[in-house]
């Protein structure tokens, strides 16, 4: 049995971090990243969320890996390098290994220490593959270390769950890019991603405004974070949920609202907020088949491969889609 490698390149630097909240929450128009959103309990209500009849992209997504998994493993390169952007406890990307049978598998994760148990599990279910963890911060750099395999190997990059939907249009088109860059030199290397699609305002709305408030408790469970990291005096009783439609920019925004007028202090400053005012705390973009192919073009790809939970691709709800890199 092989045993799975492990490599931590991120760091992640506290004092950059508390400037950053600080830098948010001081802004005319106070807004924090929202991988903010993810500290151990946040996590565990993003997975309570996955659950929620309102949330549809997750078993969509399982959905179209079900039905349409065969057709992928038909465009996929065998044998590859499968590097799993974000891959968290691993569970999507194993359901592909009978399938796609890859030679290697590199997960990738803020933080390694996410992957060791996940990897190791995974390892007795599959001796014989190539296994490693990365701890690599690809929101800001998506350059993977030598360790990663040889670039001249077939590469898939998988990026499920739509996370591509926390990038602006901008930063979505550099992180593809760099993933176009980072499929090495092999033919038939590619991208396979999930994409979460524009559709009827009330359902996109309800998947981020649900009825038992599991997404008001992962939005409001930010205030404590900041807290821990800044030093800060945020209360939850002050503040509350707002999830909302933006069609300008084609994206849900998540906020925190203010229930009164009040003053926010930490550790060498402070800042006054209206009642009402908002910290902006997460968009999540929604794509259309037609403009997320295009913007796969334009960082490089061919034109891709779509799947969808409808027969017309145009009314799904979610897409995969493979991009091959030439
Ligand atoms: C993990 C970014 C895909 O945007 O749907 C879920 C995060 N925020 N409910 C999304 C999220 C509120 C999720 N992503």
């Amino acid at each position: 049995m092989k045993t799975p490698e492990f490599l931590q390149i991120h760091h992640d630097d506290h004092a950059a971090i508390r400037d950053e909240l600080i830098q948010g929450l001081s802004a005319p128009k106070a807004h924090t990243s929202p991988k903010f959103l993810y500290d151990a309990l946040g996590s565990r209500l993003f997975e309570a969320i996955t659950e929620l009849p309102e949330y549809y992209p997750t078993r969509t997504e399982a959905a179209i890996f079900k039905t349409h998994g065969a057709a992928m493993a038909a465009c996929v390169p065998p044998h590859a390098t499968l590097i799993d952007l974000g891959a968290g406890n691993c569970n999507k990307a194993a359901a592909l290994f009978d399938r796609f049978a890859p030679k290697r598998y590199v997960a990738v994760d803020i933080s390694v220490d996410f992957l060791r148990g996940a990897l190791e599990c995974l390892q007795r279910q599959y001796p014989e593959l190539d296994m490693m963890g990365i701890g690599l911060d690809f929101s800001s750099s998506l350059r993977l270390p030598a360790q990663a395999g040889s670039p001249q190997d077939p590469r898939i990059l998988f990026y499920p769950g739509s996370s591509i939907g926390n990038f602006t249009p901008e930063q979505a088109l550099s992180f593809l890019q760099d993933a176009h860059q980072a499929c090495g030199s092999a033919s038939h290397s590619g991208l396979l991603i999930g994409v979460d699609l524009v559709k009827d305002h009330a359902e996109l709305q309800a998947a981020y405004d649900d009825a038992l408030g599991v997404t008001a408790a992962f939005n409001r469970n930010l205030l404590p974070h900041i807290n821990r990291v800044v030093g800060s005096d945020l209360r939850l009783a002050d503040w509350r949920h707002l999830a909302l439609f933006n069609p300008k920019d084609s994206r849900i925004e998540m906020h925190l609202l203010a229930n009164r007028d009040l003053t926010v202090t930490w550790p060498g400053g402070s800042r006054d907020f209206a009642k009402d005012e908002r910290i902006h705390t997460e968009n999540s973009y929604k794509w259309t088949v037609a403009s997320f192919s295009e913007l796969l073009q334009q960082a490089g790809f061919a034109k891709p491969q779509v799947w969808t939970d409808a027969h017309d691709p145009a009314h799904g709800r979610f897409a995969v889609m493979w991009a091959s890199a030439r």
